[in-house]
């Protein structure tokens, strides 16, 4: 992945859809001073999106794309990625699937961060399903993204214990805390390499 030098850090994109609690957290943490990313720019394919409330507030370039027409789309953003020298790209919440021509665009530099232990439960309502299987652990993962949904190589994961009590929104709020801390550390882990 692209290495951080005493100088400049990783200039980094993250792409979002809705909440934006992860786009937040990685705010958080890239203004601290052992972060080797920061964040230039942030793409959604909602311009409705809560989480671009915090690109205002912290005072990051915001691009919307709505991606009705994904080559286009693509397109366009591949060269608004370019103009701003993006060099990584972390998808957090980012509800559309990007084309293979365009993960291999940025291949190695896509992070992604999903709410179960990948391999299991890839895709979405991932919290129903494990409950609905009686599971006794789920988690969140972080991994590259590569051409197939949620099967890049993993960087990190955190497992988390489901409790008897557990309903699909209150097992998603204990996930969610999980992935805010999972995130910068799987950051820091490929940013060494
Ligand atoms: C998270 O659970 C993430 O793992 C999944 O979508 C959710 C996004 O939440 N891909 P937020 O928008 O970061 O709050």
């Amino acid at each position: 992945m692209a290495q951080s030098t005493g100088y400049s850090k990783i200039r980094t994109a993250v792409f979002i859809s809705g909440t934006g609690s992860n786009f937040k957290s990685l705010i958080k943490f890239s203004k601290t001073y052992k972060s080797p990313i920061s964040i230039k720019l942030v793409v959604s394919n909602n311009s409705k999106a809560k989480g671009l409330d915090y690109a205002k507030i912290n005072k990051i370039k915001k691009k919307i794309l709505n991606f009705k027409n994904k080559s286009q789309s693509e397109k366009k953003l591949l060269s608004i990625l370019k103009f701003n020298k993006i060099e990584i790209i972390c998808l957090a919440g980012f509800m559309k699937i990007l084309s293979k021509g365009f993960i291999k665009k940025f291949n190695g530099k896509i992070l992604n961060i999903h709410p179960s232990l990948l391999p299991k439960y890839k895709g979405l309502n991932t919290h129903e399903r494990v409950l609905k299987n009686k599971e006794k652990y789920s988690g969140c993962t972080v991994h590259f993204v590569n051409s197939r949904l949620d099967s890049g190589k993993i960087i990190l994961q955190k497992k988390v214990k489901i409790s008897k009590n557990d309903t699909k929104a209150s097992l998603a709020k204990k996930i969610l805390i999980q992935e805010h801390k999972l995130y910068p550390k799987a950051i820091l882990k490929v940013s060494n390499l």
